[in-house]
Parts: C-alpha cells; structure tokens; sequence
C-alpha cells in the first residue's frame, strides 16, 4: 500500500485523522480539519535501531539555584517566580488591544537597560510602529534589538549569530515555517514554530517569550498545543473599559501559580500598581445596600474587592442569574444553601452579582460576602461601611475560616477598615487575628442574616442600631 502523503488535523483538539470530513470526530466541532503534509515525519516505517539508553540519576542531586534575569518591574518578577529563567520558554497570552505588546516591550526596555542582550521580533507591526511605541514609552535609547519579521528560518539563523538573553516573538500566530505545506496561524504551523524556538531556548539558554492571542472562548488560539511546550504559560486580562490590567500565572515550571501582577495603562504605558486594593476600591461611594467588601488573597498577596449584589423581582417567566467576575455555579451554590438554610426565597426573583472594577475573583473565600451582599439587597439594608467580610460557607450553611485570615485583616485595617465579618479561626490564629482587627463572628449563615435582618428592622441604619445587630 502506497504511503499517505498526508493527514488531516483538527484545528481544535488537534486530533489526526487520515480523511478529511466535515465534523472532527473527536470533539465534535465543524470544518477544523486542516490538511497537513507528512514529508519525513512519518518515519513509522523505518526498523527500530538499538540506540543510547537513558541515565538515571536520584532524586537528591545537586541543584544550584535558577539563574534568573530580574526585570526590576516588582509585579512582573513576581508573577515570574522572581525573574526570567534562562533556557526557558514562557508563553503570554491576552485578548487583542490589551497590552501584551506595550508590556513585553517595557520588560525587554528594561532588561536591555540592565545590561542583557534582548531582541524584540515583531511579525505584527513594522519596525516603524514598534519605534514610535518606544519612543512614547521613554524606550528609545534602550538598546532593544528590534526586528520585523514572520518567517522562521531568518529569524532563528539571525538570534543564532546574536546570541540575545531574552528574545521576544510578537506573535507566534504570525510566524510560519517553509518546511510546512499548511497556512500560517494553523496549529501545525504554530505548533512547529513554537517548538523549534523552544528548542532554540535550551539549547542556547535564552529565554524565548512567545506572545499568544487568546480566542474569544478564552483559549490561546493554535491552540493548547503550545501551552504543553512551553515552561511558563502568563495571561494578560483586563476589561477594555478599565485602566487596570492583571498578568496571571497559569502554568508556571519555575514559581508559583497563584500570584498576580497588577499594572495600570496609561498615556506613557504600564504603570505598577503597588497597592491594588486602593484602586479596586477606589470610588466606592457612601454604604449602599447589596454591596459587601471581599478581603481576598491572590497568591501571597491580599486584594480588596467591592462584591454588588442586586435582587430585584424577575420581570420574565424565569427569573434570571447573571455573574460578573465570579464563577455561576458558585452563586447558585450560595443562593440554594440561603433558600434551604436560612429560609430567603428568591423564587420569582432575578439576581444579579458584580465584582466591581472588572476584577475576577476565583476563591471560596468569597462565599460570606457574596451571602452578605445578597442579603443586604434582599433587605434593603446596607452593611457596616467599615466591615470587610470573608468565610467559606459549606452545604450545611455553616461558615468555615479561610486560610491567611491575619494577611487579609492587615490589608483591611491599613485601608482604614474597622472591622471583619468573618468565621475566625480556632485557637492562637483566631487570637491573633483578633489583635488586628475586631471580628464579627459568623458560624452559620442564619447569623448572618439575622444580624441583617435585625438591622433592616430596627427603623434604620443609625450608628447605635446598627451596632446593636453588628456587635462582636
Ligand atoms: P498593545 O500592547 O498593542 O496590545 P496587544 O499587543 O495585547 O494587542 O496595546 C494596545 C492598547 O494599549 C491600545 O488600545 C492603546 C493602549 N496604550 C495606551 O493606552 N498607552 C500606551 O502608552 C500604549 C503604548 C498603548
Ligand atoms: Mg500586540
């Protein structure tokens, strides 16, 4: 039987199949098979030689400390894992227009300024474009080595003879290889550039930063396939209509995962934001009702956040739940335990749920002040101004304590928070977090709703009323 010339891969999942067809029989998506030539990969044929047999070593061997390259730019280094690592590839990902360009080129600005060797390779913008970016940016006289350029082969033969630290690819979608019959921005075209710079990064110990758009379902376009390749895998996200933007960790070899990097655009580029509960909060008028301050933890780092909570009588047959910032099935959590457990009812009623300021929140911990927001617009009452709240809330209605109360309550009280509606911790940690700030203790979610219904029923929300309900 002849030997196929070529396959046909599903621009989706990535799953080859040997005939083309309308639909992928793998995960069911239409018109993603892309031919794809086979050329010398298909070496299926050929006899298995007897080859170099692997080294093992043991676990405990000697492992000196990952150089790193530090950018000085706090929030990026930290979102890293303390700096880039040499010999590795990162990949950044982010909606279109939302600053992975005006950020890398800062970072390699400062890196070149440090005294690395740093190129910038653009197959999006001309040198040009790039050069007035820079100049806006205060970069122009940091020595960035800057090219335009999409096809493989000269930019890999160029960083050969270069020899950079830090290369930058602007985007991986845009590159494409000769040896490859398929289009660029397919996966195997953006499979097999990323995979010959990766190469390219451990064997010459540079650090390859491949810069990825992200499709409007939230995956890196080309698709997954990358995020396998590389060591680091950042997401760059924001709302358009704000100024803050935040580089998250996905996937890190070399650091943590849960750290985030708060920056803010704007006219001269990406600002650090060193205190990102200030901003978040920012605004935040007099005590409303349905609004509940979140003191939350992203990696090790606490963030105030201003959760609104809006339940109105549904105008429709099905009443309506809609989430912005927070995961849905979470608040349908939270509203079923508030039905069963505590007795509010919100058949017929619409609810809708906001973290304010376009942040995303994805603890537990925000469980007690999404209930608090909930039942402060159910009565119509507003929380005590100067309350952050915090818990996880289990089936059974009980309130658990999070981890780090103490960080949380030290990030409120330097905001000028004066108290914390919480569950608090057993034992010394509960003592301690005590010394930082008075806590209101919730055990169960009917404490909670009394307190907001005992305040809602008192004839308003004077100072001695209300803290007759939100007393410690
Ligand atoms: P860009 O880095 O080009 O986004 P990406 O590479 O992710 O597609 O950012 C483009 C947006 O940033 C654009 O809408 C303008 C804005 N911007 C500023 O507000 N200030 C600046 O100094 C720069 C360089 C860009
Ligand atoms: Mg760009």
């Amino acid at each position: 039987m002849p030997k196929p010339k070529s396959h046909f891969v599903c621009q989706s999942c990535g799953t080859v199949h040997g005939k083309w067809a309308g639909r992928c029989d793998a995960c069911g998506t239409w018109n993603t098979l892309v031919e794809e030539a086979l050329g010398q990969l298909a070496s299926s044929g050929t006899r298995r030689k007897k080859g170099r047999a692997v080294d093992f070593v043991d676990l405990g061997g000697e492992t000196p400390d990952l150089p790193r390259m530090s950018s000085g730019i706090t929030e990026f280094d930290r979102v890293t894992g303390g700096g880039l690592v040499t010999g590795s590839a990162l990949l950044v990902g982010g909606d279109p227009g939302i600053g992975k360009s005006t950020l890398l080129l800062q970072v390699t600005g400062r890196l070149a300024a440090a005294g690395l060797k740093t190129a910038y390779i653009s197959g999006e913008e001309s040198t040009g474009q790039v050069q007035r970016r820079a100049k806006r940016l205060g970069l122009s006289e940091n020595p960035v080595s800057l090219a335009a350029e999409t096809s493989l082969r000269p930019i890999l033969d160029g960083l050969m003879s270069s020899k950079p630290d830090v290369v930058v690819i602007d985007s991986i979608q845009t590159l494409w290889t000769d040896q490859l019959g398929a289009a660029p921005g397919t996966v195997a075209q953006v499979r097999a550039c990323a995979q010959e710079l990766t190469r390219f990064a451990k064997k010459t110990g540079a650090c390859v930063i491949l810069v990825g758009h992200v499709t409007k379902d939230g995956q890196i376009a080309g698709p997954r396939v990358v995020e396998h390749m590389v060591d680091a895998v950042l997401y760059f996200e924001g709302e358009k209509s704000h100024q803050f933007r935040i580089l998250r960790a996905h996937k890190n070899r070399f650091g943590p995962t849960d750290e985030i990097g708060v920056f803010e655009m704007g006219e001269g580029g990406l600002s650090e934001v060193a205190n990102p509960s200030a901003l978040f909060l920012d605004g935040r008028g007099d005590a409303a009702s349905g609004a509940a301050v979140f003191a939350g933890l992203e990696g090790t780092r606490p963030v105030l956040t201003e959760i609104q909570a809006l339940v109105a009588p549904a105008a429709f047959g099905t009443p309506r739940r809609a989430v912005v910032g927070w995961e849905s099935s979470r608040l349908a959590m939270v509203l079923a335990v508030l039905e069963a457990r505590c007795g509010v009812s919100f058949a017929g009623k619409d609810v809708y749920l906001n973290v304010a300021g376009g942040f995303r929140i994805n603890e537990p911990a925000a469980d007690l002040a999404v209930a608090a927001a909930i039942a402060s617009s159910v009565f119509d009452i507003p929380l005590p101004a100067d309350a952050v709240v915090f818990g996880e809330i289990s089936l059974s209605g009980d309130v658990r304590p999070v981890s780090r109360s103490d960080a949380r309550l030290k990030e409120a009280a330097k905001l000028g928070f004066g108290r914390a509606i919480a569950a608090i911790p057993k034992g010394k940690l509960g003592e301690a977090a005590a010394q930082i700030l008075p806590m209101i203790a919730i055990k169960a979610l009917p404490d909670l709703i009394s307190r907001v219904e005992t305040s809602a029923n008192e004839l308003g929300p004077t100072d001695s009323l209300e803290d007759v309900a939100w007393a410690a």
